[in-house]
């Protein structure tokens, strides 16, 4: 048995290839950013052939970093942006078209029909979620519709469809093995995640052939072996499961009522419901948490699509900041928003809200605002969505969650969780280690192959690195919320 596992972690803006010893610690690390491409207003797409490149750079680095051979890596787990969509012909390996990227809006108008003609409860009793141009059933029928020859080449059987990890599976085994996981799948709203298999009525619905689908596996088994080529000799591919599912999984949420929340580029706030999936009425989706062996856990989730990312639109676009780790001092020179508003909408508004014409806005400007008030807001304004969510998850199960465990790259973030508490009124918990999502797809693939011989092991692994209490009143934390709630009416609907 090798000595490490190792997580690949293909995020949306960058990919991460990390190797775990035993005790759950990161022996090397290596990451490498990828091109994002806009465009249109709205749209979002990445280079699938660099998704893979760079991923596979990653993983040979963090090998030397290492010292590693093949032979030292005991199984490889994967985890992934979700929903983003690639289709590529099966004998050439060529994509067809760009990755159609999760945060894209291009399919709005269809989803908007979809609802018009009354699909909603169809859709969402299914695959448990809501129509949105979020998932990725019509990101892949776009493919099909608009680029051209595309649908008579899936209907011949010349084309494959899949995520992020189908893409990266089906490389790494040149080609042998058409994946995904049931996490994965459950974010396609093409899956029903009841009978766990395609759902035949919305793919005649969409008119996708299922002939281009990837076979769906549990989260935590053998799928097939990396190509000698790659990395000297075989390692084996053993867990594979969606980013956000994967971080509760590494958090070790394995009972019904524990949740995480991460701040990577958008927030994911998922509650493991157990072995019932539970329905939302206040805007939260029905999926799956991950599925080991033949049984299946779900999760409820609250998807916000900008956390993160609003730090990176400080940096990159703004020219705020010069790094994100520079919002946490820059936002305490000021001891408050001076009643500035940030509503990061840049792609509509994910839960609760479901708002894919809402876009991003400043409110509350006066002459007095300058820019650390409006670093400040935007910090805030992550803090505020997910305490949105955390509300509408505590509404739809009844529970109210005693602590909020976080991670994630912003989590370093001391002032942000601080605010965190702050807003939601209850304490933040911080691990020692914040890459838990890709601790989690390591934990799903040590598992499948014997590493670690059970899930009490693993959990064993977790530590706490600070707890923030929260130190607002509740006077003052629903002011703040209530003028939140207000700037999000001027954001919605904007680009309809
Ligand atoms: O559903 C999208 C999600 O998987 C993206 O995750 O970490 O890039 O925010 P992240």
């Amino acid at each position: 048995m090798g000595k490490y596992i190792m997580a690949l972690d293909a995020g949306t803006t960058s990919n991460r290839c990390i190797l775990f010893d035993q005790k759950g610690q990161i022996v090397s690390l290596a990451q490498k950013e990828f091109t994002q491409r806009f465009p249109k207003p709205g749209w979002v797409e990445h280079d699938a052939n660099e998704i893979w490149s760079t991923m596979l750079g990653v993983a040979v680095e963090a090998m030397q970093k290492a010292g590693a051979s093949y032979e030292d890596i005991a199984a490889i787990g994967i985890t992934n942006q979700r929903e983003t969509t690639i289709v590529w012909d099966k004998k050439t390996g060529e994509p067809v078209y760009n990755a159609i990227v999760w945060q894209c809006r291009r399919t709005s108008e269809y989803c908007d029909s979809l609802m018009e003609r009354g699909l909603v409860d169809r859709f969402r009793e299914k695959t448990g979620l809501v129509i949105d141009a979020y998932f990725s059933a019509t990101k892949l029928k776009w493919i099909l519709d608009e680029v051209p020859g595309v649908r008579e080449r899936a209907e011949r059987g010349d084309l494959y469809f899949g995520t992020v990890e189908t893409w990266l599976i089906w490389k790494m085994t040149k080609g042998k093995v058409h994946v995904t996981d049931y996490t994965n799948a459950s974010r396609t709203m093409l899956f029903n995640i009841h009978t766990l298999k395609w759902d035949e009525d919305i793919l005649k619905e969409l008119n996708i052939p299922l002939c281009m689908l990837p076979e769906v596996r549990p989260s935590s088994c053998v799928y097939g072996e990396t190509a000698s080529t790659y990395f000297g000799g075989p390692i084996p591919i053993a867990g594979a499961a969606g980013d956000q599912q994967a971080a509760l999984f590494g958090q070790t949420c394995y009972a019904p009522g524990e949740a995480k929340n991460t701040y990577g580029t958008g927030c994911f706030l998922l509650m493991n419901t157990g072995e019932k999936p539970v329905s939302s009425t206040h805007g939260l989706v029905t999926t799956i948490a991950w599925g080991i062996g033949d049984k299946i856990t779900y999760a409820l989730e609250g998807s916000i699509f900008v956390g993160g990312a609003a730090i990176q639109w400080l940096r990159d676009e703004m020219k705020l900041i010069e790094s994100s780790a520079d919002s946490e001092y820059m936002a305490q020179k000021v001891n408050d928003t001076n009643g500035c508003y940030v509503v990061p909408a840049f792609t509509g508004l994910g839960a609760p809200y479901w708002d894919q014409y809402a876009r991003g806005t400043i409110l509350g400007l006066t002459r007095g605002v300058n820019k650390y008030h409006v670093i400040r807001a935007t910090l805030e304004s992550i803090t505020y969505q997910v305490d949105d969510v955390l509300k509408a998850m505590e509404a739809d199960s009844g529970m109210k969650l005693s602590a909020l465990r976080v991670d994630g790259g912003a989590s370093a973030n001391n002032f942000l969780m601080q605010c965190q508490a702050d807003i939601s009124q209850a304490p933040v918990e911080r691990p020692c280690c914040i890459e838990t999502t890709a601790m989690g797809a390591a934990y799903l693939a040590g598992l499948a192959v014997g590493y670690w011989p059970d899930q009490e092991t693993v959990k064993q692994n977790g530590a706490i690195d600070r707890t923030f209490e929260p130190e607002l009143s509740k006077e003052e934390r629903d002011e703040k919320m209530n003028g939140w709630h207000k700037a999000v009416r001027y954001a919605e609907g904007w680009a309809k």
